[in-house]
């Protein structure tokens, strides 16, 4: 459920006409409710009432600071995966004890930063990792918290580029090989060896996997206790699914998913961190664009929007669908008709929807993707030369643009010409 929703013939977000923020803000734009994101935080917070746990927001899903800023204040915490991503967390306003640190790349500046400035746990990924992490942490003169990322080889059933929890993915150490780094690490003066973690893919619509994984996550950390590692946190990773198509999709629900934890791994007495991203984010967003023609073509027709790949790249990169709407409600019974739904970027992969049954659009009319909160803004590029869009934060019946339009002369300006032209 989301607060996207038709009132008096016109898509609102929360009580704010959609039509109204196009006409201040120009389009293309995401705008975001606030309700929603709020809703669905809510929602796995509660689906781990009982146990002693976080909901860390994966934010790269949606990183803008009012977004994490809204998470935050609700008691969320943050998963991080680079320098930037910690610091803008941290100007947030999120304190370090709430940020993990996430990513098989962290450098040694960025592990710096994180341990002088604060931080929850260190996701480990491999043994040069730790080895860094453990060098730093004697330079700064602390001991930093980590748990040691596990592959499981378990299949998640999703995308092959957002899959991650098979052996033959960069991620994670092979569980079979887990008791021997676990010991390496135990032996390392400057780390404090304080859980597993695991994360097997995004998208997953189907609770098998994750239960295969946090059964095996379960059976370790018994294992790792017997040989005398003091197991006290379980980070779960994020990845549960959300319904893009929402006619014919529907995914675990977030109370399921909190059974199935409290099943697996609830006896084990640790504290239970998750790191959702798309579940919290995805449904609380969309892309708003303009249709710029209608264009006969051979045998079909296209809607030209002025919204591209470089504004939501999913259907170009994971051939991701997208539900995209009319702002305007179409009467009851208007009969719809299949159409190629495109943006102006010169490559036939810039193409949102092929022959996607829709009722009559003309130019001029906005329409709504919908689903794109997460992964959308966060992943957009200037390509083309085309300004990052504005996103802008819907809150009941106010809102806000909470990242403005670049000008042509300040993303022009960014450039240096170097002495010798
Ligand atoms: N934790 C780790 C270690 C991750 O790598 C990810 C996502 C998450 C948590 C959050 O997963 P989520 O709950 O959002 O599924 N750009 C792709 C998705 C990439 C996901 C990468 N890792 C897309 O647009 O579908």
């Amino acid at each position: 459920m989301d607060h996207f929703i038709y009132k008096d013939g016109a898509l609102h977000a929360e009580d704010v006409p959609i039509a109204e923020i196009a006409a201040a803000v120009g389009t293309p734009f995401y705008v975001y409710s606030t309700a929603t994101l709020l809703r669905h935080y809510r929602m796995l917070d509660e689906a781990l009432e009982g146990t002693d746990h976080l909901v860390c927001y994966a934010m790269k899903a949606a990183s803008n600071q009012a977004i994490l800023k809204t998470l935050a204040q609700a008691g969320a915490g943050m998963d991080v995966v680079s320098g930037g991503e910690y610091m803008r967390a941290k100007a947030a306003g999120v304190p370090g004890d709430k940020i993990v640190f996430s990513g098989i790349g962290k450098t040694a500046d960025e592990i710096r930063l994180a341990l002088k400035g604060g931080i929850r746990q260190f996701n480990v990924e491999s043994e040069p990792e730790m080895e860094v992490l453990n060098r730093v942490a004697c330079e700064v003169g602390v001991t930093a918290p980590i748990t040691i990322r596990v592959n499981p080889d378990v299949d998640a059933k999703t995308h092959a580029k957002i899959a991650t929890g098979k052996s033959e993915n960069k991620f994670g150490i092979p569980i079979a090989r887990a008791r021997e780094v676990y010991a390496m690490a135990g032996a390392m003066e400057h780390l404090d060896v304080i859980g597993i973690d695991v994360h097997i893919g995004s998208q997953l619509t189907d609770l098998a996997p994750f239960e295969l994984a946090y059964q095996k996550v379960a059976e370790l950390t018994e294992i790792l206790r017997a040989d005398g590692h003091n197991i006290r946190r379980l980070d779960l990773g994020g990845g549960l699914g959300i319904p893009y198509a929402r006619s014919n999709e529907a995914p675990p629900l977030p109370t399921d998913y909190g059974a199935l934890v409290k099943r697996t791994v609830g006896h084990l007495g640790c504290e239970i961190e998750i790191e959702p991203g798309r579940l919290i984010a995805g449904n609380a967003g969309c892309m708003i664009s303009e249709v710029i023609y209608v264009k006969s073509g051979e045998g079909r027709n296209f809607l030209i929007l002025d919204g591209a790949m470089n504004d939501l790249i999913r259907p170009a990169m994971y051939e991701a669908h997208h539900d995209i709407i009319p702002v305007i409600e179409p009467a009851p019974g208007t009969e719809q008709a299949p159409i190629d739904i495109v943006g102006p970027v010169c490559e036939s992969g810039d193409t949102f929807a092929k022959q996607r049954m829709m009722p009559p659009v003309a130019a001029g009319e906005l329409v709504a993707f919908r689903s794109a909160g997460a992964y959308g803004a966060v992943m957009s590029s200037e390509y083309n030369t085309r300004p990052l869009i504005p996103e802008v934060l819907v809150h009941g019946d106010q809102y806000a643009v909470i990242r403005a339009r670049p000008t042509f002369d300040e993303m022009i300006n960014r450039d240096t010409i170097p002495p010798w032209l």
